[in-house]
């Protein structure tokens, strides 16, 4: 089945028994084989996205997640359009041609206040590439911040299964709305992420193969997964965290199935490992996405315990991660990084 994967899509059957029954053979024999598609793409070169946490406030209320609304332990912030322009002259310095605003889903950052945004990073640093990831808003609003020059999303749908997808999140949120989102994401041009978490609280085999048929029917340019670790403050605090081994054996599959789609070792896969996203770049992932806030705020982005970068000593992810990647062999380049036209 890995051999067939690499020609031609599974049957959902397939996707779950391979799920299902997968021994530590096969998923090495799948991190070979992915990290040869890897390479056969993108040599030994890996792309490095700045990452801009600019504000933990957010109106949903997912469970899995710290900054969620009902938490009222989170501490929230916002970081002003200074300080974030202050975080991209830094980024460009260290050589990022990429930058990542991320944030929860806040009311503050109108359309207005991030079209602003999006024009002042885009207007300095017009060799950048801008991706964003502030959940759903409506298709005016992604209009416009595509006009005002973004160009990348990151929305990852976190499960493919709508009963899944409850366990999850509570209404109003749906995957319905998640989909039409991403949908729309991608008919306006951007370049599109989705994903999920491996080993989220109810995900099983049948659940995972669903996510591996819709990546297939969405096509994204980019696909973020990374470990479900939970957080003390959340109706999930007691759920197991998501495992080494099923991320890294999935992140293969991704890259044997979706060939030159970006792909991250993620910081939470880092989090689970002091390796982790050393070997989620020799299972196949081509992308890191270093710490670039101002460490002031960096603790108070608490989407799961023990989130590593947060620390003074983390002041430069950027070059502690050029180090390890150049323990397995691989350099981060100064790149906009594009999905390859
Ligand atoms: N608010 C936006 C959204 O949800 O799309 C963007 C920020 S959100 C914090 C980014 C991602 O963090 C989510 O898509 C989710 O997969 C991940 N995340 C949240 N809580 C997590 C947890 N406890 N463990 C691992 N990943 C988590
Ligand atoms: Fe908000 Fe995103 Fe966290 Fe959900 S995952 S609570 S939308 S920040
Ligand atoms: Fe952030 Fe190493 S990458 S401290």
């Amino acid at each position: 089945w890995i051999d067939k994967l690499e020609v031609q899509p599974l049957e959902r059957a397939e996707y779950i028994r391979l799920l299902s029954d997968y021994t530590e053979e096969d998923r090495l024999y799948a991190q070979e084989k992915a990290r040869k598609i890897g390479d056969r793409y993108f040599g030994k070169q890996i792309f490095v996205r700045g990452l801009i946490e600019f504000t933990s406030y957010c109106k949903n209320d997912c469970y899995y997640c710290g900054l969620r609304r009902s938490n009222p332990k989170a501490e929230r912030y916002r970081l002003t359009e200074e300080e974030i322009l202050d975080c991209c002259r830094e980024g460009y310095a260290l050589g990022f041609r990429t930058f990542v605003l991320q944030g929860g889903e806040d009311a503050y950052f109108t359309r207005e206040r991030m079209v602003h945004i999006i024009r002042q990073i885009k207007g300095a640093y017009p060799d950048c590439a801008l991706t964003l990831s502030i959940g759903e808003r409506c298709r005016a609003d992604y209009a416009a911040f595509r006009q005002a020059g973004a160009d990348r999303y990151l929305l990852r749908h976190e499960t493919a299964d709508p009963a899944h997808y409850r366990v999850l999140h509570p209404e109003p949120l749906s995957l319905e709305h998640r989909i039409k989102c991403l949908e729309t994401l991608k008919e306006l041009g951007f370049q599109t992420g989705c994903g999920f978490m491996v080993g989220s609280p109810g995900q099983t085999p049948e659940t995972l193969a669903e996510d591996l048929l819709f990546i297939r029917r969405l096509q994204p340019q980019m696909v973020g997964i990374g470990p479900f670790i939970p957080h003390g403050d959340t109706p999930f605090h007691n759920k197991p965290q998501g495992t080494l081994e099923l991320t890294l054996f999935l992140l293969s599959l991704i890259r044997i199935q979706q060939k030159q789609v970006l792909l991250p070792a993620t910081t939470a896969l880092g989090t689970i490992d002091p390796r982790g996203r050393e070997l989620g770049i020799l299972a196949g992932a081509n992308v890191v996405m270093p710490n670039l806030s101002p460490v002031a705020v960096r603790k108070k982005y608490s989407l799961y315990d023990n989130k590593i970068c947060t620390g003074e000593e983390s002041a430069q992810c950027r070059s502690c991660l050029q180090k390890r990647m150049e323990s397995i062999g691989y350099t981060l380049v100064t790149d906009r990084g594009d999905y390859p036209a």
